[in-house]
């Protein structure tokens, strides 16, 4: 398996690769990585004659107030996790590799579908998401990229940008990976304390218990976070950001499901922010 750290290596071997008619899967990740990571690797093997992984942590999508100088790095681990699972290169760049100048004059906005959910505690977050995808498809030039549903917004928007600029790559979504007791598998989960560990498994706990009301017949979405809310606020380190409702394709809040729809949540436990979310009413992730 190669590292490559500089975009003109990239570049060339991408090139090379598409002359003897290769198909290239792209994995995005910052890095830190676990089987969540893993199982896009896994599913972009499948599809594709080579796999390459990005791992950077991108500057653009962090808050000045979020985890940007903190967020877990080691590259050492991350390359051997990633060649077992199968991949042929990993991109690796440098902050100054990526962004020669920072803040960058150009950026990607995907509008109404970043404004909701995450968008409204994390303004900008998904115009840096979708900055260093863009960016990172202009250099690897996959023909599929893969990207998980633990971030469900992120994944429509993406492939809404791909859509709105022609962009010609598939972008794929894989299901979300859990622990053994639920909790979604996510770099973060590192920041945890063992007691907060604990607690975090209200996050799955809440969307299993809307998902079992659900079935039982009940579809008012106020009812069903407020079940949620309940369920969320017995852990004392939970503080809610958002729970949602919204159309699994728009994030259009519904205040009943009568269609596909994502619940998705945001909670902090303690100081660490979590996501979670659950397709329901949906066939979705029979395509996936
Ligand atoms: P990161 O958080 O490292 O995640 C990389 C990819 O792994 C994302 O597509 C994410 O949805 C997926 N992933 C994370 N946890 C997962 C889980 N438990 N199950 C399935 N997939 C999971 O998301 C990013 O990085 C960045 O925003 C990035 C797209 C790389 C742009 O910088």
């Amino acid at each position: 398996m190669l590292i490559l750290r500089k975009i003109a290596e990239v570049r060339q071997w991408v090139q090379e690769k598409k002359k003897q008619g290769l198909r290239v899967g792209l994995v995005p990740t910052m890095g830190y990585l676990h089987e969540g990571h893993l199982s896009l690797v896994r599913a972009a093997r499948q599809e594709n004659d080579l796999v390459v992984m990005s791992i950077f942590v991108n500057p653009l999508q962090f808050g000045p107030r979020e985890d940007f100088a903190t967020y877990p790095r080691d590259l050492a681990r991350d390359a051997d996790l990633a060649e077992r699972a199968g991949v042929d290169m990993i991109f690796a760049p440098e902050g100054e590799e990526m962004y020669p100048y920072y803040p960058q004059d150009t950026t990607v906005q995907v509008a109404r579908l970043a404004e909701g959910l995450c968008g409204v505690s994390r303004p900008g977050h998904f115009t840096g998401v979708a900055t260093v995808v863009t960016k990172l498809f202009m250099i690897v030039l996959p023909e599929r990229a893969y990207f998980g549903q633990k971030d469900y917004q992120q994944f429509l928007v993406i492939k809404r940008m791909a859509a709105d600029l022609n962009m010609p790559i598939e972008v794929r979504m894989v299901p979300i990976k859990r622990e053994a007791d639920g909790l979604a598998m996510s770099s973060r989960n590192t920041y945890l304390s063992a007691e907060e560990r604990r607690q975090a498994v209200c996050l799955v706990a809440a969307l299993r218990l809307c998902k079992e009301r659900f079935e039982q017949g009940e579809n008012n979405s106020e009812r069903l976070i407020k079940a949620m809310t309940a369920r969320i606020n017995r852990e004392p380190a939970a503080q809610i950001d958002y729970i949602k409702i919204c159309d699994a394709d728009t994030l259009e809040e519904m205040s009943r499901i009568d269609r596909p729809v994502v619940v998705a949540l945001a909670v902090y436990i303690g100081k660490t922010r979590l996501i979670d979310n659950m397709l329901l009413n949906t066939d979705v992730m029979k395509n996936v």
